[in-house]
């Protein structure tokens, strides 16, 4: 259910002024204070909302806070400005009337912040979408560009605007936003080429400088130092809380969201810059020949650069600033200015400028923002224009700022009053006449046609013949010296008011007396720019400020003068005005609480200073003058119900009615309220807290009541649950207590069991065991019974079977007798024998055939023999097997060639003189004897060696001659024909040494596995003078055995010997010396060696077989 609350709720003082009681300006400022310092800034009077300033960010205008006060009834939440808001925009959407938001206050009051609140407001709350959202950003984004260039430090505010603003904001059917159209009012120009002591320029020339890129500041011929112009007050250059730098990036992304584009963007920079520039441009006078005043440019680089920033020539403006030319109908004269008068021009030029790219901006922003749908608009209007001023010099602005509070001010007397009697008569009350202060006539004093002050101005202006500031004054003295409200040194009740020099005049404004100086007020009215200026600037290529100054245009020369000031002002606050009047206003009064710009400071006597001016009592007064307080029935009946038994806790019928019983039962005086058509209305402030405060009883007694009515069913809930829980308790603890008990009976009664069961069973085991030993007694007896029994039946059994064999062996032995008898005669006496030789020649038969079928392979070396069959065979079996042997040896021999069979042959005797008796033997059998190792006749290498030979050649191989000496080797080729043995040098294949086969005695070689032979000569020989040759080879056994085939042949049967022996002795020259071989470790690995130890020993050492 929706909590309905109200703004009477958890009040500080009061949130509607109009219940204050006792009205006074002390009770009013003091219910202000005591808002203001809880932090409550915004109060009500009426549907008015007062708002004071407090300097310090506030955690009330949050999303949550937005989404509160969305679609709630204006009293229902306690005084804010979005209720404000949410209810304009409501009527606006529901009731389909324009609304307008006035915010007035002086300086630094807030307006332009709740401005912006109240759109922030509006836009968070109407509808979605792409589009809708594009405009909102738009609108909001508008703001960030309009104050960079229309805002400006003051004393009075950091952030004070220097135009007055009215925008529409647009929306469709829905309540979405479509657009928005922006006034602009007045801007402050002369603020461009001075500022007071203690204030700024605009804040787009700070903002430039210090944010700008430095390729940008290049571009616009700038430079970053505050110091070098002449047009910016250095003494508050950076402002507390203010960054210059980012909100330029702020406004350039704001003018980006509206549409600018970058060229536009660039050319409003460069005139910026321009001003800038201008503003050093200085001049010091130059005496021309005839006489006359003359001045001249002092440094011309600024002018040259700010020429260059917009394109114009820069001989045509330097003209423009030492001429003026004035054209009268048919005549042109041109007279020169003198110092005074250029520095005036350039000023005029600066402030023109600046005002008219300011009202550019506008016009842009506006061509971005218009609505597109050209459907009927509804409306709201925000109104955020300059407060009323005062200062110490009061010159033509504040004048003109002050003149438009004044017509804002009457518009709101208007429009309250006007309201609160349209009320009275909507709800059928009678209307009473209020008093209050009208300031229509000081805005006649102002504005009339005729003697008001702005006419006589114009007048002055307009007027031929010398017009100054004093004429005018003197004008002002004659005409107004009448008014109430027209203070003057020359009226005769001011004669003596030293207050008031003479110079100046003083209107008695509604917000207090304002002293004017009307130094300035012709020439700032006037706002004359010599044409000149404008034409030079017509002539510049930047097509914007081209744009900006029309009246240069030398082909639409207006001779008229152009409206003063004070008439295009006056013109446009009265095209405000009834814009504003048509539509329904909400007023927001924006109050400062101090002048330090200090929160938490409320500075009583400033406070009830504006709460004077802005009519605020006379506000409360006119609302309470019939009726204080106001509620709709339904809301009332629903606040105070409880009042009256009748309508509590329901009331079935119709509000109204419900109302009126519970009035009639609280006994209000019938005077004290009337009842229109849907509200009740409640004359004094008295009676509202008279129902207030019964309500607080009522609400303590009903809230004693709750609590009471609480307490007893807390109480007895908590009983009941104490109950309920008890039973549950003791119901468990039963079921425990009857589980133990049952597990104690059922544990005793199995023990019980099994004690029986025990007893039981033991004595049926004693009765089975004596059962079981008398069966088995019963079993042995048996047994040895029928043992007895069976033995007798064996021994019978036995006995018969021995009668019953003697039997059958008699009667075997008598038939044999009798068939032996019988065959006898049929047997010859040589009938075993034929027998045995049939089955001897039926054996053999049978054992050569199958021998036949399993003879074994033809090859000499294969073992395989069938085995014998019969053991009386065994000697014929092994003859056989010899035989066939020698005959299958004969059958492979038969197949040999003679070549094959002579080496067979040297085979065969190699085996003869070697076999069982040298190691080396075995290893040489499966190696062939190739004889000619070394191919003698077909190498031609040995072709000298085998001329030299002459005979064929039988073994020809290369062999290790062993030095006597030291017993290493040299290699030597072995040749062997039939007659000689040869050794020749191995590289040359000379001849070395030769021995004739008849010289050679004997060849001696060693038992083991070496290849050392010697060869021994016969003593007395041709050949035994060099003696004996020791000799190594790797082919001795086929050496060997050719030498002792061939020496065979060669020396008649006189065969050569072969000596195997270890140790021999061999003929070296004269010495014996005897070679030894010994088995070892030789150093040269697996092959022997030789080595000789003395003078009688040659040791051979040869590898040990394994
Ligand atoms: N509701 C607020 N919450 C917090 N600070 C505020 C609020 N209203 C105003 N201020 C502070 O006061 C300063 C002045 O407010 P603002 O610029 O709105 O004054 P103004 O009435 O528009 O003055 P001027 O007439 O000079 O333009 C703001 O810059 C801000 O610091
Ligand atoms: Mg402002």
């Amino acid at each position: 259910m929706e909590v309905k609350t109200s703004l009477l709720d958890n009040m500080i003082g009061v949130g509607d002024m109009v219940l204050l009681e006792p009205l006074s300006e002390d009770s009013f400022i003091a219910n202000l204070k005591n808002r203001f310092d809880h932090n409550e800034i915004y109060t009500y009077i009426g549907s008015v909302v007062i708002s004071m300033n407090p300097y310090r960010s506030l955690p009330i205008y949050t999303p949550d806070k937005v989404e509160e006060y969305r679609n709630r009834n204006f009293y229902e939440l306690s005084p804010h400005i979005y209720a404000l808001a949410d209810e304009a925009y409501r009527s606006l959407r529901d009731q389909d009337k324009d609304q307008c938001i006035l915010i007035t206050g002086e300086s630094g009051a807030g307006k332009t912040e709740a401005s912006k609140l109240v759109m922030s407001y509006v836009a968070a709350v109407c509808g979605k979408g792409q589009e809708v959202n594009k405009v909102k950003e738009q609108l909001l984004q508008s703001n960030p560009v309009l104050e960079a260039f229309g805002n400006a430090k003051t004393v009075r505010n950091d952030n004070s605007s220097r135009f007055g603003k009215y925008m529409d904001i647009e929306f469709d059917f829905k309540g979405d936003p479509l657009g928005g159209v922006i006034s602009n009012y007045l801007l402050e120009k002369s603020r461009v080429v001075k500022q007071p002591r203690g204030e700024r320029n605009f804040h787009v020339f700070y903002q430039l400088l210090s944010g700008a890129s430095d390729d940008t500041l290049k571009k616009l011929k700038l430079d970053r130092d505050f110091s070098k112009y002449n047009y910016l007050s250095l003494d508050s250059a950076a402002v507390n809380g203010l960054d210059d730098a980012a909100n330029f990036r702020t406004v350039r992304n704001a003018m980006q969201i509206v549409g600018f584009m970058e060229d536009e963007v660039q050319s409003v920079l460069e005139l910026v810059a321009a001003v800038l520039k201008l503003g050093n441009i200085e001049f010091k006078p130059d005496s021309r020949s005839n006489g006359g005043d003359e001045s001249r440019i002092k440094d011309k680089n600024d002018l040259k650069e700010m020429c260059e920033l917009l394109g114009i020539e820069q001989s045509v403006l330097e003209r423009a600033f030492s001429y003026r030319t004035v054209e009268a109908k048919l005549e042109k004269v041109s007279t020169t200015l003198n110092v005074a008068q250029a520095y005036y021009a350039r000023d005029a030029l600066a402030k023109n400028l600046y005002s008219r790219l300011f009202s550019w901006l506008v016009t842009r922003i506006n061509e971005s923002i218009k609505a597109q749908a050209k459907t009927r608009h509804k409306v709201m209007g925000v109104l955020d224009i300059y407060g009323f001023e005062i200062f110490e010099d009061n010159s033509f602005e504040q004048f003109i700022i002050n003149y438009c509070n004044e017509k804002l001010q009457q518009i709101f007397i208007e429009l309250t009053l006007r309201e609160e009697q349209e009320e009275y008569i909507r709800e059928g009350i009678e209307w009473t006449n209020i008093e209050y202060f009208n300031n229509a006539t000081i805005c006649d004093l102002i504005e009339n046609n005729q003697t008001g002050i702005l006419a006589m101005l114009d007048e002055e202006c307009l007027r031929p013949g010398t017009v100054t500031d004093e004429t005018f004054l003197d004008k002002l003295n004659t005409i107004c010296a009448e008014h109430q409200h027209f203070e003057s040194r020359l009226s005769k009740k001011f004669l003596t008011d030293h207050s008031l020099p003479h110079s100046c005049f003083r209107i008695q404004h509604y917000a207090g007396k304002v002293l004017y100086r009307a130094e300035g007020f012709v020439d700032k009215n006037n706002d004359l720019l010599y044409r000149d200026l404008s034409q030079a600037m017509y002539k510049a290529t930047q097509s914007l400020i081209k744009q900006l100054f029309p009246e240069g245009n030398p082909a639409k020369v207006n001779l008229k003068r152009p409206p003063t000031a004070g008439s295009q002002f006056k013109a446009s606050v009265g095209t405000l005005m009834r814009n504003l009047q048509t539509k329904n206003p909400n007023y927001i009064r924006c109050i400062k609480p101090n002048d330090k710009k200090a929160s938490h400071i409320f500075t009583e006597s400033l406070v009830c200073h504006q709460v004077r001016y802005l009519g605020l009592m006379e506000n409360v007064r006119v609302r309470r003058a019939g009726y204080a307080f106001r509620q709709a029935y339904e809301p009332c009946l629903e606040r105070y119900k409880m009042l009256c038994k009748r309508t509590w806790p329901h009331w079935r019928g119709p509000a109204r009615e419900g109302v009126e019983v519970l009035m009639a039962d609280l006994q209000v005086p019938t005077d004290e309220f009337a009842y229109g058509r849907s509200k009740i209305f409640i004359r004094n402030p008295r009676t509202l807290f008279f129902l207030e405060e019964r309500r607080r009883q009522c609400l303590q007694d009903l809230a004693t009541l709750i609590q009471k009515i609480y307490r007893g069913w807390k109480c007895r809930a908590q009983f009941l649950l104490l109950k309920k829980s008890q039973i549950v308790v003791s119901a468990w603890y039963r079921r425990y207590a009857q589980q133990k008990k049952y597990q104690r009976i059922k544990s005793a009664t199995t023990l019980v069991q099994s004690y029986t069961r025990g007893w039981q069973a033991r004595k049926l085991l004693r009765q089975l065991k004596y059962q079981k030993r008398c069966e088995e007694a019963v079993t042995t007896i048996a047994a040895f019974w029928h043992g007895t029994q069976a033995r007798r039946e064996l021994r019978r059994l036995k006995e018969e079977a021995r009668r019953k064999h003697a039997v059958a062996v008699i009667w075997a032995y008598w038939q044999g007798l009798k068939v032996r008898r019988e065959y006898r005669k049929f047997f010859r006496a040589n009938a075993g024998k034929k027998i045995y030789d049939f089955t001897i020649q039926r054996i053999m038969q049978k054992y050569f055939l199958g021998l036949k079928s399993n003879m074994p392979p033809m090859s000499p070396i294969d073992k395989n023999w069938p085995t014998r069959p019969y053991r009386f065979l065994d000697g014929a079996h092994k003859e056989l097997r010899r035989i066939f042997h020698l005959w299958r040896c004969k059958k492979y021999r038969s197949q040999f060639t003679e070549e094959k069979k002579a080496v067979y042959e040297e085979k065969l005797e190699a085996s003869e003189l070697f076999k069982d008796k040298k190691a080396l033997y075995p290893s040489s059998v499966n190696q062939p004897f190739k004889g000619d190792y070394l191919e003698i006749s077909k190498n031609p290498k040995y072709q000298k060696l085998n001329s030299a030979v002459e005979e064929k050649v039988l073994l020809a191989d290369v062999v290790n001659k062993i030095n006597r000496a030291n017993g290493k080797g040299t290699a030597r080729i072995f040749l062997l024909t039939k007659k000689n043995v040869f050794l020749a040098d191995q590289k040359t294949g000379q001849v070395k040494a030769s021995v004739p086969l008849p010289d050679l005695a004997s060849v001696s070689v060693s038992t083991q596995s070496d290849g050392f032979f010697a060869l021994r000569l016969k003593e007395g020989s041709a050949s035994a003078i060099k003696g004996d040759f020791l000799l190594s080879s790797e082919h001795l056994i086929e050496i060997i055995t050719k030498l002792h085939r061939t020496g065979a042949k060669a020396t008649d049967k006189e065969q050569i010997n072969v000596d195997i022996s270890d140790e021999f002795l061999v003929q070296f020259k004269q010495d014996k010396v005897c070679v030894k071989f010994i088995q070892g470790s030789p150093k040269n690995g697996n092959s022997a060696s030789c080595k000789r130890k003395n003078n009688r020993l040659l040791e051979v050492s040869v590898p040990m077989t394994a």
